[in-house]
Protein backbone atom coordinates (compact mmCIF):
# COMPACT_ATOMS: atom_id res chain seq x y z
CA UNK A 1 0.00 0.00 0.00
CA UNK A 2 3.15 1.74 -0.16
CA UNK A 3 1.45 4.35 -3.56
CA UNK A 4 -1.50 4.79 -1.59
CA UNK A 5 -0.59 6.36 1.67
CA UNK A 6 -0.51 9.72 2.00
CA UNK A 7 2.35 11.02 4.20
CA UNK A 8 1.94 13.82 6.80
CA UNK A 9 5.15 15.30 4.61
CA UNK A 10 2.99 14.78 1.33
CA UNK A 11 0.07 16.64 3.23
CA UNK A 12 2.03 19.36 4.95
CA UNK A 13 4.34 20.16 1.76
CA UNK A 14 0.76 20.90 0.02
CA UNK A 15 -0.48 22.87 2.96
CA UNK A 16 2.62 25.14 2.50
CA UNK A 17 1.16 25.58 -1.75
CA UNK A 18 -2.09 26.37 0.26
CA UNK A 19 -0.77 29.04 2.34
CA UNK A 20 1.16 30.63 0.47
CA UNK A 21 -1.55 31.18 -2.31
CA UNK A 22 0.56 30.65 -5.15
CA UNK A 23 -1.80 30.13 -7.58
CA UNK A 24 0.52 29.50 -10.66
CA UNK A 25 1.87 26.26 -8.69
CA UNK A 26 -1.84 25.20 -8.35
CA UNK A 27 -3.10 26.22 -11.66
CA UNK A 28 0.04 24.80 -13.30
CA UNK A 29 -1.15 21.51 -11.58
CA UNK A 30 -4.51 21.53 -13.70
CA UNK A 31 -3.04 22.33 -16.76
CA UNK A 32 -0.77 19.33 -16.42
CA UNK A 33 -2.97 16.61 -15.31
CA UNK A 34 -3.39 13.45 -16.72
CA UNK A 35 -5.44 10.74 -15.25
CA UNK A 36 -3.23 7.48 -13.11
CA UNK A 37 -5.24 4.90 -14.23
CA UNK A 38 -3.14 2.08 -12.50
CA UNK A 39 -3.46 4.35 -8.93
CA UNK A 40 -7.52 4.90 -9.85
CA UNK A 41 -7.82 1.13 -9.75
CA UNK A 42 -5.41 0.39 -6.81
CA UNK A 43 -7.60 2.75 -4.35
CA UNK A 44 -10.65 1.17 -5.68
CA UNK A 45 -9.67 -2.08 -4.69
CA UNK A 46 -8.43 -0.70 -1.63
CA UNK A 47 -11.73 0.93 -0.94
CA UNK A 48 -13.24 -2.10 -1.75
CA UNK A 49 -11.87 -3.88 1.27
CA UNK A 50 -13.89 -1.52 3.78
CA UNK A 51 -16.88 -1.03 2.16
CA UNK A 52 -18.80 -2.14 -1.51
CA UNK A 53 -20.23 1.01 -2.54
CA UNK A 54 -22.68 -0.93 -4.56
CA UNK A 55 -24.53 -2.55 -1.22
CA UNK A 56 -23.35 0.80 1.66
CA UNK A 57 -24.56 3.14 -0.66
CA UNK A 58 -28.37 1.98 0.78
CA UNK A 59 -30.42 -0.49 2.52
CA UNK A 60 -32.91 -2.50 0.95
CA UNK A 61 -36.18 -3.29 1.45
CA UNK A 62 -35.19 -6.79 3.00
CA UNK A 63 -32.99 -6.02 5.55
CA UNK A 64 -35.97 -4.16 7.57
CA UNK A 65 -39.76 -5.08 8.53
CA UNK A 66 -41.81 -2.11 9.67
CA UNK A 67 -41.80 -1.32 13.19
CA UNK A 68 -38.22 -2.65 13.37
CA UNK A 69 -35.78 -0.65 15.89
CA UNK A 70 -32.25 0.69 15.02
CA UNK A 71 -29.41 2.20 16.82
CA UNK A 72 -28.57 6.00 14.98
CA UNK A 73 -24.99 5.05 13.83
CA UNK A 74 -23.36 8.18 15.57
CA UNK A 75 -25.45 8.05 18.32
CA UNK A 76 -25.91 4.20 19.77
CA UNK A 77 -27.91 4.80 22.97
CA UNK A 78 -30.86 6.62 20.69
CA UNK A 79 -33.28 4.62 18.82
CA UNK A 80 -35.33 4.88 15.77
CA UNK A 81 -38.55 3.00 14.45
CA UNK A 82 -38.68 1.89 10.85
CA UNK A 83 -41.64 3.64 9.72
CA UNK A 84 -44.21 2.44 7.56
CA UNK A 85 -43.37 4.93 4.66
CA UNK A 86 -39.65 4.57 5.14
CA UNK A 87 -40.09 0.77 4.85
CA UNK A 88 -41.93 1.36 1.66
CA UNK A 89 -39.27 3.41 0.20
CA UNK A 90 -37.02 1.45 0.58
CA UNK A 91 -34.67 0.44 -2.43
CA UNK A 92 -35.63 -3.43 -3.51
CA UNK A 93 -32.22 -3.47 -4.84
CA UNK A 94 -29.32 -1.19 -4.50
CA UNK A 95 -29.91 2.15 -6.98
CA UNK A 96 -26.65 1.64 -8.09
CA UNK A 97 -26.09 -1.83 -9.10
CA UNK A 98 -23.78 -2.35 -12.23
CA UNK A 99 -23.84 1.15 -12.96
CA UNK A 100 -20.38 2.17 -14.04
CA UNK A 101 -19.18 5.02 -15.67
CA UNK A 102 -16.01 7.13 -17.64
CA UNK A 103 -16.34 10.36 -15.98
CA UNK A 104 -18.27 11.54 -13.20
CA UNK A 105 -18.52 15.22 -11.32
CA UNK A 106 -18.63 15.17 -7.51
CA UNK A 107 -19.98 18.80 -7.07
CA UNK A 108 -19.16 20.25 -4.03
CA UNK A 109 -20.76 23.78 -2.64
CA UNK A 110 -18.31 26.02 -1.78
CA UNK A 111 -18.39 29.82 -3.00
CA UNK A 112 -15.53 28.77 -5.32
CA UNK A 113 -17.64 27.68 -8.18
CA UNK A 114 -19.24 31.48 -8.26
CA UNK A 115 -18.03 32.64 -11.95
CA UNK A 116 -16.34 29.73 -12.78
CA UNK A 117 -18.35 29.17 -15.45
CA UNK A 118 -18.00 25.41 -14.96
CA UNK A 119 -22.00 24.48 -15.74
CA UNK A 120 -21.35 23.21 -19.06
CA UNK A 121 -18.37 21.44 -18.47
CA UNK A 122 -20.04 19.61 -15.01
CA UNK A 123 -22.53 18.48 -17.07
CA UNK A 124 -20.46 16.88 -19.64
CA UNK A 125 -19.73 14.45 -17.45
CA UNK A 126 -21.87 11.01 -17.56
CA UNK A 127 -22.80 11.29 -13.71
CA UNK A 128 -23.28 13.81 -11.44
CA UNK A 129 -22.98 13.61 -8.09
CA UNK A 130 -24.22 16.72 -5.73
CA UNK A 131 -24.68 17.34 -2.08
CA UNK A 132 -27.51 18.56 0.32
CA UNK A 133 -29.80 19.64 -2.73
CA UNK A 134 -28.09 22.80 -3.87
CA UNK A 135 -30.17 24.71 -5.77
CA UNK A 136 -28.85 24.55 -9.66
CA UNK A 137 -30.77 26.71 -12.08
CA UNK A 138 -30.24 30.17 -10.83
CA UNK A 139 -26.64 29.46 -10.29
CA UNK A 140 -26.58 26.92 -13.75
CA UNK A 141 -23.92 28.63 -15.95
CA UNK A 142 -21.41 28.21 -13.03
CA UNK A 143 -22.70 24.59 -11.19
CA UNK A 144 -24.40 23.11 -14.64
CA UNK A 145 -28.28 21.24 -13.48
CA UNK A 146 -27.40 17.39 -14.08
CA UNK A 147 -28.16 15.87 -11.03
CA UNK A 148 -28.13 11.90 -11.48
CA UNK A 149 -27.47 11.36 -7.22
CA UNK A 150 -28.24 14.22 -5.26
CA UNK A 151 -27.36 14.00 -1.30
CA UNK A 152 -30.02 15.51 1.39
CA UNK A 153 -29.06 15.79 5.29
CA UNK A 154 -32.58 15.77 7.48
CA UNK A 155 -31.71 19.23 8.19
CA UNK A 156 -31.60 20.46 5.05
CA UNK A 157 -35.50 20.76 5.80
CA UNK A 158 -34.86 23.19 8.67
CA UNK A 159 -32.29 25.07 6.62
CA UNK A 160 -33.75 25.71 3.08
CA UNK A 161 -37.37 24.77 3.43
CA UNK A 162 -37.98 27.02 6.36
CA UNK A 163 -38.79 23.61 8.95
CA UNK A 164 -41.46 23.01 6.34
CA UNK A 165 -44.01 25.68 8.15
CA UNK A 166 -45.77 26.76 5.78
CA UNK A 167 -47.39 25.34 2.80
CA UNK A 168 -45.40 27.53 0.14
CA UNK A 169 -42.42 25.94 1.69
CA UNK A 170 -43.63 22.16 1.10
CA UNK A 171 -44.40 23.38 -2.33
CA UNK A 172 -40.64 24.72 -3.22
CA UNK A 173 -39.82 21.26 -1.99
CA UNK A 174 -42.00 19.60 -3.91
CA UNK A 175 -40.71 21.34 -7.37
CA UNK A 176 -37.42 20.45 -6.64
CA UNK A 177 -37.82 16.64 -6.02
CA UNK A 178 -39.95 16.88 -9.51
CA UNK A 179 -36.88 18.49 -11.31
CA UNK A 180 -34.57 15.60 -10.35
CA UNK A 181 -37.08 13.00 -12.07
CA UNK A 182 -35.81 9.16 -10.96
CA UNK A 183 -32.15 10.71 -10.12
CA UNK A 184 -31.26 9.08 -6.74
CA UNK A 185 -31.80 10.98 -3.29
CA UNK A 186 -29.80 9.65 -1.10
CA UNK A 187 -30.71 10.66 3.19
CA UNK A 188 -28.24 9.73 5.65
CA UNK A 189 -31.25 9.25 8.00
CA UNK A 190 -29.60 6.38 10.53
CA UNK A 191 -26.54 8.63 11.27
CA UNK A 192 -27.81 10.94 14.48
CA UNK A 193 -31.06 11.67 16.43
CA UNK A 194 -32.84 15.20 15.45
CA UNK A 195 -33.54 14.75 11.95
CA UNK A 196 -36.53 11.84 11.78
CA UNK A 197 -39.46 14.01 11.84
CA UNK A 198 -37.74 15.83 8.57
CA UNK A 199 -37.54 12.50 7.43
CA UNK A 200 -40.64 11.20 7.93
CA UNK A 201 -42.24 14.60 6.43
CA UNK A 202 -39.69 14.66 3.11
CA UNK A 203 -40.58 10.57 3.22
CA UNK A 204 -44.63 11.24 3.32
CA UNK A 205 -44.29 14.57 0.61
CA UNK A 206 -42.83 11.73 -1.55
CA UNK A 207 -45.10 9.43 -1.17
CA UNK A 208 -47.76 11.51 -1.92
CA UNK A 209 -47.17 13.34 -4.59
CA UNK A 210 -45.70 10.47 -6.34
CA UNK A 211 -42.30 11.82 -7.21
CA UNK A 212 -40.28 9.51 -9.12
CA UNK A 213 -36.76 9.89 -7.33
CA UNK A 214 -35.10 6.77 -5.94
CA UNK A 215 -34.72 7.31 -2.44
CA UNK A 216 -31.38 5.98 -0.85
CA UNK A 217 -30.55 5.63 2.53
CA UNK A 218 -26.74 5.00 3.30
CA UNK A 219 -26.00 1.38 5.27
CA UNK A 220 -25.89 1.95 8.80
CA UNK A 221 -21.83 0.77 8.39
CA UNK A 222 -21.36 3.22 5.63
CA UNK A 223 -19.62 5.62 7.64
CA UNK A 224 -17.33 3.44 9.87
CA UNK A 225 -16.37 1.83 6.71
CA UNK A 226 -15.37 5.28 4.93
CA UNK A 227 -13.37 6.77 7.85
CA UNK A 228 -11.48 3.35 8.36
CA UNK A 229 -10.29 3.71 5.18
CA UNK A 230 -8.95 7.11 5.29
CA UNK A 231 -7.26 5.94 8.72
CA UNK A 232 -5.86 3.23 7.37
CA UNK A 233 -4.52 6.10 4.83
CA UNK A 234 -3.26 8.23 7.40
CA UNK A 235 -5.99 10.99 7.02
CA UNK A 236 -7.88 11.02 10.42
CA UNK A 237 -11.20 12.34 9.91
CA UNK A 238 -13.74 11.68 12.27
CA UNK A 239 -16.57 12.70 10.50
CA UNK A 240 -15.95 12.64 6.56
CA UNK A 241 -18.13 15.37 4.44
CA UNK A 242 -20.24 14.64 2.46
CA UNK A 243 -18.14 15.49 0.16
CA UNK A 244 -15.32 13.28 0.78
CA UNK A 245 -18.32 10.17 1.28
CA UNK A 246 -19.32 10.75 -2.14
CA UNK A 247 -16.18 10.50 -3.61
CA UNK A 248 -15.08 7.86 -1.35
CA UNK A 249 -18.49 5.92 -3.11
CA UNK A 250 -17.51 7.31 -6.50
CA UNK A 251 -14.41 5.52 -6.49
CA UNK A 252 -16.37 1.94 -6.73
CA UNK A 253 -18.69 3.32 -10.10
CA UNK A 254 -16.54 5.46 -11.83
CA UNK A 255 -13.26 5.51 -14.08
CA UNK A 256 -12.59 9.50 -13.66
CA UNK A 257 -13.74 11.39 -10.72
CA UNK A 258 -13.68 15.46 -10.98
CA UNK A 259 -14.90 17.71 -8.38
CA UNK A 260 -15.75 20.83 -8.31
CA UNK A 261 -16.92 23.34 -5.84
CA UNK A 262 -14.54 21.93 -2.89
CA UNK A 263 -12.84 24.69 -1.15
CA UNK A 264 -13.48 25.06 2.29
CA UNK A 265 -11.29 28.02 2.89
CA UNK A 266 -13.00 31.99 3.14
CA UNK A 267 -10.38 33.26 0.55
CA UNK A 268 -9.33 32.29 -3.12
CA UNK A 269 -5.48 31.84 -3.96
CA UNK A 270 -5.66 35.92 -4.78
CA UNK A 271 -7.18 37.12 -1.15
CA UNK A 272 -10.44 37.52 -2.73
CA UNK A 273 -13.43 36.26 -0.12
CA UNK A 274 -15.19 32.97 -0.82
CA UNK A 275 -18.60 32.44 0.38
CA UNK A 276 -18.83 28.77 2.01
CA UNK A 277 -21.78 28.02 0.22
CA UNK A 278 -22.64 29.18 -3.71
CA UNK A 279 -26.29 29.64 -2.42
CA UNK A 280 -26.49 31.23 0.74
CA UNK A 281 -25.00 33.45 3.36
CA UNK A 282 -24.02 30.29 5.85
CA UNK A 283 -20.67 30.67 7.48
CA UNK A 284 -17.56 28.71 7.72
CA UNK A 285 -18.58 26.85 11.14
CA UNK A 286 -16.22 23.94 10.47
CA UNK A 287 -13.81 26.75 12.20
CA UNK A 288 -15.21 26.66 15.42
CA UNK A 289 -14.05 23.67 17.55
CA UNK A 290 -17.78 22.44 17.68
CA UNK A 291 -17.14 21.25 13.95
CA UNK A 292 -17.11 17.62 13.28
CA UNK A 293 -16.11 17.75 10.06
CA UNK A 294 -11.88 18.94 9.07
CA UNK A 295 -12.62 19.91 5.55
CA UNK A 296 -9.51 21.30 5.08
CA UNK A 297 -7.83 18.42 6.35
CA UNK A 298 -9.76 16.35 3.40
CA UNK A 299 -8.74 19.22 0.90
CA UNK A 300 -5.11 18.63 1.59
CA UNK A 301 -5.98 15.08 1.45
CA UNK A 302 -7.94 15.51 -2.48
CA UNK A 303 -5.16 17.86 -2.98
CA UNK A 304 -2.33 15.15 -3.11
CA UNK A 305 -4.21 12.81 -4.96
CA UNK A 306 -4.98 15.29 -7.73
CA UNK A 307 -1.44 15.74 -7.82
CA UNK A 308 -1.01 12.47 -8.17
CA UNK A 309 -3.63 11.44 -11.08
CA UNK A 310 -6.03 9.59 -9.21
CA UNK A 311 -8.64 12.71 -9.01
CA UNK A 312 -8.49 15.76 -10.55
CA UNK A 313 -9.69 19.10 -8.73
CA UNK A 314 -11.21 21.68 -10.15
CA UNK A 315 -10.95 25.22 -8.50
CA UNK A 316 -10.75 27.95 -10.65
CA UNK A 317 -12.62 28.57 -14.15
CA UNK A 318 -13.47 26.44 -16.58
CA UNK A 319 -12.98 28.34 -19.76
N1 LIG B 1 -17.34 21.80 0.57
C1 LIG B 1 -16.07 22.36 0.46
N2 LIG B 1 -15.88 23.68 0.75
C2 LIG B 1 -16.90 24.45 1.16
C3 LIG B 1 -18.20 23.90 1.30
C4 LIG B 1 -18.37 22.55 1.00
O1 LIG B 1 -15.12 21.65 0.11
N3 LIG B 1 -16.68 25.76 1.39
C5 LIG B 1 -17.54 20.39 0.20
C6 LIG B 1 -17.46 19.44 1.39
O2 LIG B 1 -16.89 18.23 0.98
C7 LIG B 1 -18.93 19.24 1.74
C8 LIG B 1 -19.60 19.30 0.36
O3 LIG B 1 -18.84 20.27 -0.36
O4 LIG B 1 -19.20 18.01 2.34
C9 LIG B 1 -21.05 19.70 0.40
O5 LIG B 1 -21.23 20.90 1.12
P1 LIG B 1 -22.26 20.97 2.34
O6 LIG B 1 -23.61 20.81 1.80
O7 LIG B 1 -21.97 22.20 3.13
O8 LIG B 1 -21.76 19.67 3.14
P2 LIG B 1 -21.94 18.83 4.46
O9 LIG B 1 -20.72 18.02 4.68
O10 LIG B 1 -23.19 18.08 4.40
O11 LIG B 1 -21.99 19.87 5.59
P3 LIG B 1 -22.79 19.84 6.93
O12 LIG B 1 -22.49 18.55 7.62
O13 LIG B 1 -22.21 21.05 7.62
O14 LIG B 1 -24.23 20.00 6.56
Amino acid sequence: DGELSLSRSMINSSDKIIRKGSSSVFQHAVEGWKINSSLVLEIRKNILRFLDAERDVSVIKSSFKPGDVIHYVLDRRRTLNISQDLHSLLPEVSPMKNRRFKTCAVVGNSGILLDSGCGKEIDGHDFVIRCNLAPVVEFAADVGTKSDFITMNPSVVQRAFGGFRKESDKEKFVRRLSMLNDSVLWIPAFMVKGGEKHVEWVNALILKNKLKVQTAYPSLRLIHAVRGYWLTNKVHIKRPSTGLLMYTLATRFCDEIHLYGFWPFPKDLHGKPVKYHYYDDLKYRYFSNSSPHRMPLEFKTLYVLHNRGALKLTTGTCI
